[in-house]
Parts: C-alpha cells; sequence; structure tokens
C-alpha cells in the first residue's frame, strides 16, 4: 500500500483545480505558485515517501523538458543512476493504490484500486503483428449511423465482460490511473521511491498511443472486426468541434450502479455556446498542456469532488470520451510529423526504450516500448483526412489589457488582419 496519507494528500495542489460553473478556463503547465486562480495541470508528487525533497530530481524530468517543476540549482544534483529509461515493472502485482493527484480521496468515486488483474507470467516484448488491412480511425463527427451503432456494440461487449477481465471497460479505465496516478514505481530502475508518470514528459504521445492501440484492438476483436478503427473527436476543426454524436446516445448504465454518468451533456453542463468553444480550441496552444487539457476541464463535471470523470487523471479513462478526444491527440502527433521533415521523435535511448506493460485483446501480458511505436502504419492503422484550418491561422495573443490600456488603443485588429511588414508609425 502506499505510504501516503490523507492529510499530507490535502495539502496537494489538485490535478485540475475547479473550473468556474462557465467552464472557463486559461490553461498552463507552470506549476509554480501564482496568484491566477485558472485551472492547472499539476503533476503528482513523485516521492514516495512525500517528503517534498525537491533535491531527488530525476534527470529524466529534465531531459524530457520538466526542468520547469525544480529549481536550477537542484541541476547538480543529478544522479547517474538515474538515466535509465522509465519502466513499468515486470510484476505488475506490485503495482499499489494511486492516490496521488486526488484532492478528495473520500469522495473519489471511481476508487484508487488501479491495478491490473495480477498475472502468473511477466510481460513478453511485443510484437507488432502482420496484418492485411490498414484500420482507418475516421473523424467522430462524420460518421455513419452503421458505424456508431458498431462503435456502440463494441464499447457494451467491452461492458459485458466480467469487470476482472484486463480486456474490461473497468479494467481498461483503471489503466490510466495506475500510470499517472502512482500506482508503479521506478522498480525497475532501482528507484522503488520514484513513481511513474506519463504525463508532462515526453512519455504522453507514446504512452496513450499503445493505450490506444490495445483498446482498439480489444473493441475490434470483441466485434470480431479486426479493421475496427477508434474514431477521432475532431477538435481542431470547427465542423467536429462539437461533443461527437457517438457520445451522445445512451449508454449501458456505468458500473458500479448509482455513479456519475461519464458522458458530458453540452446541452445542460456547459455555460460555453458553441462560437465561445470554438473560439477556446483555437486558442489552445501546446498540444498536452493546451488543448488536450482544455478537453478533459470542459467534459469533466466541476461539480463531482475530483471533476470527475475527464477533469482528473485517476477517472478519466472510465469515460468513453477520453479515448475519442486522445485518438485526436495521437492524430496530432502524426500530423506533426507528416508537416516538416524537420519534426522528428526523440532518438535517445532514454525515450526510445521507455516501456509499459499492457494486456493485449487476447489477454497477453505484453511489453511495449516507444521505439515501436513512432509508425503508425507500421502499427496497422492511419487517420481518416480531416481539413486542417488551423494551419492558416495564427494564434492571438491573450494580453490582460487594462482599461487604460483599452481606451489608448481602440479596437485591437487580429493578426490576420494586419498587413505585414508593420511600419512602427502606426497602431496594429
Ligand atoms: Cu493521460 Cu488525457 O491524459
Amino acid at each position: 500500500m502506499s505510504t501516503l496519507s490523507t492529510t499530507s494528500l490535502s495539502s496537494r495542489p489538485r490535478l485540475y483545480s475547479k473550473t468556474s460553473a462557465t467552464h472557463r478556463f486559461k490553461v498552463s503547465c507552470n506549476s509554480n505558485s501564482s496568484t491566477d486562480d485558472s485551472p492547472k495541470l499539476i503533476l503528482p508528487m513523485q516521492n514516495n515517501n512525500n517528503n517534498n525533497n525537491n533535491n531527488n530530481v530525476d534527470r529524466r524530468n529534465i531531459l524530457l523538458g520538466l526542468g520547469g517543476l525544480y529549481g536550477a540549482a537542484n541541476l547538480t544534483n543529478i544522479g547517474s543512476a538515474l538515466a535509465y529509461p522509465i519502466t513499468a515493472p515486470d510484476n505488475i502485482s506490485s503495482c499499489v493504490a494511486a492516490t496521488q493527484g486526488i484532492t478528495d480521496l473520500g469522495n473519489a468515486v471511481r476508487g484508487t484500486a488501479c491495478c491490473p488483474p495480477s498475472s502468473q507470467t511477466t510481460p513478453v516484448p511485443y510484437v507488432l503483428p502482420k496484418f492485411t488491412q490498414l484500420r482507418v480511425r475516421p473523424a467522430a463527427h462524420r460518421l455513419t449511423p452503421e458505424y456508431i451503432k458498431k462503435y456502440q456494440e463494441a464499447i457494451e461487449a467491452m461492458k459485458a465482460l466480467p469487470e476482472d477481465d484486463p480486456r474490461s471497460w473497468k479494467q481498461q479505465g483503471k489503466i490510466h490511473c495506475a500510470y499517472c496516478n502512482g500506482g508503479y514505481s521506478q522498480e525497475m530502475n532501482g528507484h522503488p521511491e520514484l513513481k511513474i508518470q506519463v504525463h508532462n514528459s515526453s512519455l504522453f504521445f507514446p504512452f496513450h498511443r499503445w493505450y490506444l492501440y490495445f483498446y482498439e484492438r480489444i473493441l475490434g476483436s470483441l466485434i470480431n472486426d479486426p479493421t475496427f478503427g477508434l474514431p477521432y473527436w475532431n477538435w481542431d476543426n470547427p465542423m467536429g468541434m462539437m461533443l461527437p454524436p457517438m457520445l451522445e446516445t445512451p449508454y449501458p448504465s456505468p458500473t458500479p450502479p448509482g455513479q456519475p454518468n461519464a458522458k458530458f451533456n453540452p446541452g445542460t453542463e456547459s455555460g460555453a455556446n458553441c462560437v465561445d468553444q470554438i473560439r477556446t480550441n483555437i486558442l489552445a496552444g501546446k498540444v498536452e498542456s493546451g488543448v488536450h487539457t482544455a478537453m478533459h476541464i470542459w467534459v469533466g463535471n466541476p461539480r463531482m469532488a475530483n471533476n470527475e470523470d475527464m477533469g482528473n487523471f485517476y477517472s478519466a479513462g472510465y469515460d468513453p470520451a477520453f479515448y475519442v478526444h486522445h485518438s485526436n491527440v495521437d492524430r496530432m502527433w502524426q500530423i506533426w510529423k507528416d508537416l516538416d521533415i524537420r519534426n522528428v521523435d526523440p532518438s535517445n535511448n532514454d525515450w526510445l526504450n521507455a516501456s509499459y506493460v499492457f494486456y493485449d485483446e487476447n489477454k497477453n501480458l505484453v511489453r511495449v516500448y516507444n521505439k515501436d511505436c513512432v509508425d503508425v502504419n507500421k502499427m496497422g492503422y492511419t487517420y481518416e483526412p480531416s481539413r486542417l484550418p488551423w494551419l492558416q491561422s495564427r494564434p492571438i495573443a491573450r494580453v490582460k489589457a487594462s482599461k487604460v490600456a483599452a481606451k489608448s488603443v481602440g479596437v485591437v485588429k487580429k493578426v490576420e488582419e494586419i498587413k505585414f511588414p508593420v511600419k512602427l508609425d502606426q497602431i496594429v
């Protein structure tokens, strides 16, 4: 069991701070305290013993771009033993209750028991299977009624599996919690005192790619359709920004009974109108800290103690919207690579050989590596193309204009309205 006490958690910042009822937010991955009370993505603590010892710096966090979480002085204390790639435990039974990043543990309705069903075997390295036809992931807002039906049949079959089946809806949901809220430690790297965390780092894209890969294959196998592609929520395209219709049709009731409905109902739960939602999406910044987190917060329910389901890492995997959302996040990775030959994945050992453990669609326990997920076609899938209207746009700076400034400048032009080059003798 984790040594964390409820008391120590109560002073810990929540994963996302509370949103206002209107779901307006700004997103930042900066965890430094600030007077700004807008929602922020906050990593659970890295240390099991919760001693707040920031000198215990995991070099991988630095390599992976988390330098902002620590003071620069700590860089001198990096131990060489910390350079191994992140490796999920062989023995998944060493997983512990996941309690990090859950502010209100007493009301954590999805529970902290996030470990997978135990296995008598150690995970075998996963070999990408041969296939004859690419699975095409379609845009969720363009699905035919037949496709929606197929998707819902697959979800129902997943929900009908016994809870302890590693392919079941509940077990799939728990995966996110185990990897994000302290279920696993870095024992395979000789650091059991450090937790595995797949967010706010370059593990974000590969981990979620593998997660969806198996989720998609499980759904496909349950309906006996190996070509089944997980739809993507096309939130980067004005036509696809609303909640996809596939998520609005009633689902079999969530288990266990009495828990919140995982679906988000835009008719009653969002104070933001369609235009506001689109504007907010367009203003998003980097994929993870920007639009990814924004969608989590938007879909999560601020009236739940921990913003369940989508608004907290520990519960996000219980919402079908999570996978459809992450399908588009994954698509962003692919688009980024396709856009420019200079957009390449990390090539260092720490990244290439980082690995996670999953159950595949045949209930085999397998180990997967970042290096094997860099090519979606080799993984057997592709994305149905969609327009990329944002490619033509430049973000509009969000400047907190004081009243004085607003008066003196008058109407501020959008970037698209400005003719470049701009001379310094005019107001833009
Ligand atoms: Cu693992 Cu959208 O988060």
